[in-house]
């Protein structure tokens, strides 16, 4: 199996490494040698064209890999020597037009570039069946966990209802710190520090406006449901407004707060949404702290099962990417496993459920004047649109103002929002609603 790598940043030297560390492994378990036909990496050579590349692994062992170097990408994906592509530079322009000629050239692909699969994935699956070879992506959605391999051959027998997955680091880190530092840790300090751990995309406004985790939900609600990638239909909503009071609250009230990708069958097509959620504390998923990554899925046999994992890192990445390889090389001659897991054939639109029509509890937090009568005019709201306080906090006046914490029974959003409306604008209500949903396990 000669595999050819475009790109060398992180993941492409974890690749590296894995391969060298384990060859003796993969030999082991699959009785072929993986071979480094070629590496292109875009920019400037960052190894000296030497012919030679030194990698090391965390304990300090160093291998030396020979292979022929390009500075031009494209020169791997025309290189006879090459049977498989990892496609390893990101962005969606440049890469898009690598794989398509990768597979024009008849090359099998592994990638890990969710947007790319997002965004173009229905187009590339199509040339790749054309084509006769193979294009894989686990490393796309949650890193090191194997959640593609998981609900596409583990659970195949299965009729997916819903997943719902905290499948961003960066978000997570950031929601957990807040949680454990309490009220004096500021939202752009975490970022912060999450990039500095190098899990933050290039622009990090991917993972806090919650687009990355839009990418890998895409994927894995087509994988689970055998509809086309649908991107632009996935409802986004990041984790900028969510403060450290309202994860103080949501402690109070037996919640932690987590950033869920959510995909869920119902009568109506298919929800898909991204979006900060309360979570009640003794979920597993709550549970899910820092940089890791978990998926949940609810199947009608095997029931739920979980899977957590590392999400992002030069390891847990390659661990992923090179797993693919493998399991190409083990396909080799047979057309493999459908992208999708389903036959092309039967793959299926549903309607996406606009957000609007999707039924869910919620916190509400706002503030205002301490003065007799306010209760009775906010239940008299709620009531106009028959939503039932489940559970209220007021907290004592401060400068003649009181805020209060409504935790809802479940609500279409439609109503929700046109109460919050209405709630803001009473003349007791200072300033805007803050309005979280509830993430609600049920089946
Ligand atoms: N930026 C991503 C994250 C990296 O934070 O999870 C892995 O896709």
């Amino acid at each position: 199996m000669r595999i050819g790598i475009c790109g060398l940043g992180t993941v492409g030297f974890g690749v590296l490494t894995l391969i060298a560390k384990n060859a003796e492994e993969i030999r082991r378990k699959t009785g072929f040698v993986i071979e480094i036909a070629q590496v292109g990496n875009r920019n400037a050579d960052p190894l000296g064209l030497n012919r030679q590349i030194e990698v090391a692994s965390a304990k300090g062992d160093t291998w030396h890999i020979s292979t022929q170097f390009t500075s031009d990408i494209f020169d791997v994906v025309r290189n006879p020597d090459v049977d498989v592509v990892l496609e390893l530079i990101g962005g969606t322009d440049v890469a898009l037009k690598l794989v398509t000629e990768a597979i024009r050239n008849r090359k099998h692909v592994v990638t890990a570039n969710k947007a790319l699969i997002a965004m173009h994935g229905d187009e590339i699956f199509a040339q790749a069946a054309a084509a006769g070879v193979q294009v894989r992506f686990e490393a796309a959605i949650a890193g090191g966990i194997p959640i593609v391999k998981s609900i596409r051959e583990g659970l195949a027998a299965n009729r997916i209802a819903w997943l719902v997955g905290i499948i961003n680091g960066t978000t997570n880190y950031i929601l957990t710190e807040m949680e454990q530092a309490g009220t004096n840790l500021r939202f752009e300090d975490v970022l912060k520090e999450a990039q500095q751990l190098g899990y933050a995309e290039a622009d990090p406004t991917f993972d806090v406006e919650g687009i990355d985790a839009a990418h890998k939900l895409t994927i894995l609600s087509s994988i689970a449901f055998g509809t086309p990638l649908q991107f632009a239909a996935v409802y986004t909503e990041g984790i900028s407004g969510i403060t450290s009071e309202d994860i103080r609250y949501a402690d109070e009230l037996g919640y932690r707060i987590r950033h869920l990708g959510i995909a869920r069958k119902s009568e109506n097509g298919v929800e898909l949404r991204v979006h900060p959620a309360l979570i009640r504390k003794e979920e597993m998923l709550a549970q899910v702290n820092g940089v890791m990554n978990a998926v949940m899925v609810a199947s009608d046999s095997a029931g739920r099962t979980m899977y957590y994992g590392a999400g992002a890192g030069a390891g847990p990445t390659a661990s992923a990417v090179v797993a693919d390889v493998i399991d190409i090389a083990r396909s080799e001659g047979s057309t493999g496993i459908a992208n999708l897991g389903f036959t092309p054939k039967d793959i299926q639109a549903l309607p996406v459920v606009a957000i609007e029509e999707i039924a869910c509890p919620c916190y509400l937090r706002f503030s205002v004047l301490d003065q007799p009568g306010v209760m009775a005019q906010l239940s008299t709201v709620l009531s106009q649109h028959d939503i039932s306080i489940e559970a209220l906090i007021q907290k004592d006046a401060h400068g003649g103002n009181a805020e209060i914490v409504i935790v809802t029974n479940e609500v279409i959003e439609k109503s929700i929002n046109a109460s919050i409306v209405e709630i803001e604008a009473l003349s007791v209500v200072q300033g805007d609603v803050t309005r979280i949903r509830i993430a609600d396990l049920h089946e």
